[in-house]
């Protein structure tokens, strides 16, 4: 689209119902701020240009809404007066004369890229204002869409609306795109005289008409627009956010065994071809490559899985875990900064923390990197085709050479040469008939014990 566009985002609520510490938009669904996926979904509907209008943790809102390719000015709404002034809040931003103004709100974060761009095309095809609106089974507290001939005539808010016009299903999502000609004189018109004493963004339709102006309104879902004024409604965009999530994962080629028992993430990457079995949740920062599999009950974060490889189950992936094609991690297994060569395996009851294993190499169960003195991180560096008896500890900073072989509960402090055998180890001694004896003495404490109680 050829057309210029500002976006203005009324994100200076008090998110009071949401008894929370800090304004709602900064409260994360799928581990992203919401007011992020609402500035994520205008960067994709190609609008560069937004004007933030804040009220409280406004330099917090403002950095959470940093997005690549937008040009973000802030403004800050001192007094809450209503949606029409907090518009009017971002005067200056408006006057710079872009085509189109866009409104949103900041706790929308479900709303698609799509819904604004067919909003922009009605204004490119002529209106002046668009009216984004949804069809409800429960329009309690929104405003009502009044239609007279087919045509938008105003909106009505609940506390305003007659009897006759509660009973209205159409209502306003509070999204509107405006001609950026006219916006500014239609705004300023905007007057306070309504049941809440409040400046209604909404009057804009009957002031539009008063002045010739084209109002259309045009239907998005209503799951889409859904706002969050409370922690429950929180949970519930968290999981239509999910669900919608999977879908596409799911259409785009990756296999789910129980998909409404994985946990997505904003960025999560899975390439087509992925199985993701029951129960697994990915924190953020995630890409798996074609092939892989992440069993039941494992939970991944900033972590990378290459093709091939298998992760749980039950298994932990911290950040900078990056697992080589065909690697294996197996069930009760934590990966924290740590590469995990090409076939590699860390099967069992692992801990692997700031090391490299080479291609091949083989960790047996129980080994755990020595990595933290209590002040300082240090590396584990395992060479090609080594392996690491079970139940070794490896203390940092060591080097185990390609093809070093590791026997079983060794602790090793010090660096193995390739090829090399270590042993870290006491040597096990054999005593012949030692355990009758032992026993023999036992019984006889036993015994004696009873006897003078
Ligand atoms: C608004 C609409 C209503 C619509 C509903 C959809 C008006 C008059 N009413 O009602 O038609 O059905 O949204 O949810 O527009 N905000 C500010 N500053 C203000 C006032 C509001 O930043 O002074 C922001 C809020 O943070 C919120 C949004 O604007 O994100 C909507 O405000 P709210 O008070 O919730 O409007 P509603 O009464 O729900
Ligand atoms: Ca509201």
């Amino acid at each position: 689209m050829t057309r210029t566009c500002l976006a203005v985002i009324l994100a200076a609520g008090d998110s009071t119902r949401m008894k929370s510490s800090m304004s709602k938009v900064l409260h994360p669904i799928a581990g992203l701020p919401m007011i992020g996926h609402v500035m994520r979904a205008i960067g994709d509907a190609g609008m560069e240009n937004a004007a933030l209008v804040l009220g409280r943790d406004a330099e917090a809102v403002a950095k959470a809404g940093e997005t690549a390719g937008i040009e973000i000015t802030t403004f800050l709404q001192v007094e809450r007066r209503g949606t029409g002034h907090a518009v009017l809040t971002a005067r200056e931003a408006i006057s710079q004369g872009f085509d189109d103004v866009v409104v949103t709100y900041g706790d929308v974060p479900l709303v698609r890229p799509q819904t604004f761009l067919s909003a922009r095309e009605t204004l490119a095809e002529g209106a002046d204002v668009v009216v984004i609106g949804f069809h409800t089974q429960n329009p309690f507290g929104y405003g009502r869409l009044l239609v007279e001939d087919g045509q938008l005539v105003a909106i009505r808010e609940e506390k305003d609306a007659t009897d006759e016009e509660r009973k209205v299903t159409w209502c306003n999502s509070g999204l509107m795109a405006i001609n950026g000609a006219r916006a500014l004189e239609w705004l300023e018109k905007i007057g306070n005289s309504n049941a809440k004493g409040e400046y209604y963004l909404t009057d804009l339709v009957e002031i539009a008409r008063a002045d010739g102006g084209r109002v259309v309104a045009i239907d998005a879902p209503e799951a889409e627009l859904a706002g969050c004024n409370t922690r429950a409604e929180l949970a519930l965009l968290e999981t239509s956010w999910q669900q919608r999530r999977r879908h596409e994962m799911m259409l785009s080629g990756v296999s789910m065994i129980a998909p409404e028992t994985v946990f997505l993430a904003h960025d999560t990457e899975l390439q087509p071809d992925v199985l993701i079995e029951p129960n697994v949740v990915f924190g953020p920062g995630v890409t798996v490559e074609s092939g892989a599999v992440i069993h039941a009950f494992s939970h991944l974060e900033g972590a990378h899985v290459a093709s091939g490889a298998t992760v749980g189950p039950f298994a932990r992936l911290r950040p900078g875990a990056n697992l080589g094609e065909g690697s294996k991690v197996g069930n009760f297994c934590e990966v924290k900064k740590a590469e995990i060569g090409a076939g590699a395996k860390v099967n069992h009851l692992t801990y692997i923390g700031d090391a490299f294993i080479g291609a091949g190499t083989n960790i047996g169960a129980g080994t755990i990197t020595c990595n933290y003195d209590g002040f300082n991180k240090s590396e584990t560096r395992i060479g090609e085709n080594a392996f690491i008896g079970s139940n070794s500890a490896l203390v940092a900073p060591v080097t185990i050479g390609n093809g070093a072989y590791i026997a079983s509960g060794s602790v090793i402090t010090e660096d193995v040469p390739e090829d090399a055998l270590a042993f870290g180890r006491a040597r096990q001694e054999v005593k012949p008939d030692r355990a009758k004896a032992v026993r023999e003495r036992a019984q006889a404490l036993k015994a004696s014990r009873k006897n003078s109680r």
